[in-house]
């Protein structure tokens, strides 16, 4: 992985890397070098600005170039990357971010790269630090023919902000739970099933601090988890739940975070058609948001208390698959009626939030790629945000502003419950109306949590995994999301 540092020099001119990032902004007569640029376009003799001009550069967003420096800089290469329009004031943070993603997605192949982006303070540096970690990521696990850019190896954040260099340690430990994520994300599901994922968590989760217990298929038919049962019986590769706890002694509060484990989605049964199966090993992102955040809040040792669990099965067709009709019970004691075995993420986090109740939290957030209808209604990048709680759903939004990752609350319709009415079991899962298919899958859910605690649910179907071309930060296929919004909100939590 990338590796980060601090540097404090204001000389970036003559500083020894492989190549330079700028930032440059758009002006009403071309490009304008950023904050941390005038330096080097002096030492370009003044000409930055009218050179990026002639090549078509409008400072955009997005938009980065890469220029050799003939020697009037100590590094071969300066990458000036846009930032958009100036701001009135401090710079959003995820506008740096993202510049420092699109720059060192942009130079794999380079080993050494220092960032001299607008980082005038700690949250800035941190910022910089971050973005260009995560734009640095590749998998590469499966490639033989070696033709592809190395990641940037090493990258030095130029800033000499007071706090910038714990504001970049952060970043690091972040930035290594998301690379975590997304590699687990983009493992095939022939190599990432129930037990091994519950593996991977044991080992990584116990080095990060975290005590670790997993529940394997005896384990849950006898404690009663019944949805995980339900919806991991069809699978040759038997289902677990994974229980990661972290504490503080200093700590008042505790979050308890539940994700939706499903390392295949065939729709069981339910089959679904071979252009919405084909992407379906990203269905187990909400459990690697939980799996990351936790590890990260371990990392960072916040004085708060953690619980995460880890709802994992594949969903598979099979002679032992649970049918359409099929009733079970669940760990809460409702008996719930199985109308189309695609709806299964909801019957493994219903388990886990009855779960987590039994951990006294002062909150409870299950996070997981739970419908197609957050996708309709969001769009890929925009996770649904829902609640029986109006302040913990603007608390969980607000975290996930902070950490730059999209977020939108969204209401949950008194008049949706009674279409999940079943004529022979306490619900079902499935709702008759297609429309606002997030709202009822969130309602479903709501109706398993533990009386008097605050829950919320993120759905983030689209967010989890980039089918697009790479932006940003963000490559394609695993993003990590929703990992930075759990840390975010931990912090939150903490004293
Ligand atoms: N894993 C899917 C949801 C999904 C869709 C995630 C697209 C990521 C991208 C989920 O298990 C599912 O199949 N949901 C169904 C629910 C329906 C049967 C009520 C859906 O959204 O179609
Ligand atoms: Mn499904
Ligand atoms: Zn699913």
């Amino acid at each position: 992985m990338t590796t980060v540092r601090l540097n404090s020099t204001d000389n970036a001119v003559s500083f020894d890397t492989d190549a330079l990032v700028v930032g440059v902004h758009t002006g009403p007569d071309g490009p304008r070098p950023a904050p941390g640029a005038e330096s080097l376009d002096e030492a370009l003799g003044g000409r930055l600005a009218a050179t990026l001009g002639a090549m078509g550069v409008k400072g955009r967003a997005g938009e980065i170039v890469k220029l050799p420096t003939f020697g009037a800089l100590t590094a071969p290469l300066l990458a000036v990357v846009g930032l958009g329009d100036a701001p009135e004031g401090d710079y959003d943070p995820e506008t740096l971010r993202r510049a420092a993603g699109t720059a060192t997605r942009a130079l794999a192949g380079t080993a050494r790269v220092a960032l001299a982006l607008p980082a005038a303070d700690a949250e800035r540096a941190g910022a910089v630090a971050l973005g260009g970690l995560l734009g640095a990521y590749s998998f590469t696990t499966y490639r033989t023919t070696g033709e592809q850019a190395a990641p940037v190896a090493e990258l030095t954040v130029l800033s000499g902000a007071d706090g910038a260099q714990a504001a970049v340690e952060r970043a690091a430990t972040v930035a290594e739970s998301v690379t975590l994520v997304r590699d687990l994300v983009n493992t095939p599901p022939s190599d990432l099933w129930p037990a091994r994922f519950a593996e991977i968590a044991e080992q990584t989760g116990s080095k990060a601090g975290l005590s670790v217990e997993v529940l394997d298929e005896v384990a849950l038919k006898e404690q009663g988890f019944g949805g995980i049962v339900a919806v991991g019986q069809g699978s040759a590769r038997p289902p677990r739940l994974v229980r990661l706890a972290y504490s503080h002694p200093e700590a008042t509060k505790t979050v308890a975070f539940v994700g939706k484990g499903i390392t295949f989605d065939s729709g069981g049964l339910s089959l679904k058609p071979s252009a919405a199966m084909d992407w379906m090993k990203s269905d187990m992102g909400g459990a690697g948001a939980v799996f990351g955040s936790l590890v990260a809040i371990a990392k960072l040792g916040l004085k708060v208390n953690a619980v995460g669990y880890l709802c994992l099965a594949e969903n598979m067709p099979s002679g032992t698959a649970q049918r359409p009709s099929d009733v079970f019970t669940s760990y809460a004691g409702k008996t719930v009626e199985v109308l189309d075995t695609d709806a299964e993420g909801r019957l493994v986090l219903i388990d886990g939030i009855a779960r987590a109740g039994q951990d006294n939290p002062d909150v409870i957030v299950d996070i997981a790629t739970l419908t197609g209808a957050q996708i309709v209604a969001l769009g890929w990048r925009t996770a649904g945000v829902m609640a029986n709680d109006d302040e913990l759903r603007e608390e969980v939004v607000r975290a996930a502003g902070e950490q730059g990752e999209a977020a939108w609350g969204m209401p949950l319709p008194e008049e949706l419950r009674k279409g999940l009415d079943s004529p022979v079991a306490d619900i079902a899962n499935l709702h008759p109306e297609r429309f606002g298919g997030m709202l009822t899958a969130a309602i479903f859910l709501r109706e398993f949590v533990p009386e008097g605690v605050s829950w919320a649910h993120i759905d983030m179907a689209g967010p989890a995994f980039n089918k697009g071309e790479p932006h940003g930060y963000t490559p394609k296929g695993g993003t990590g999301a929703i990992t930075r919004t759990l840390v975010g909100l931990a912090e939150r939590y903490a004293n």
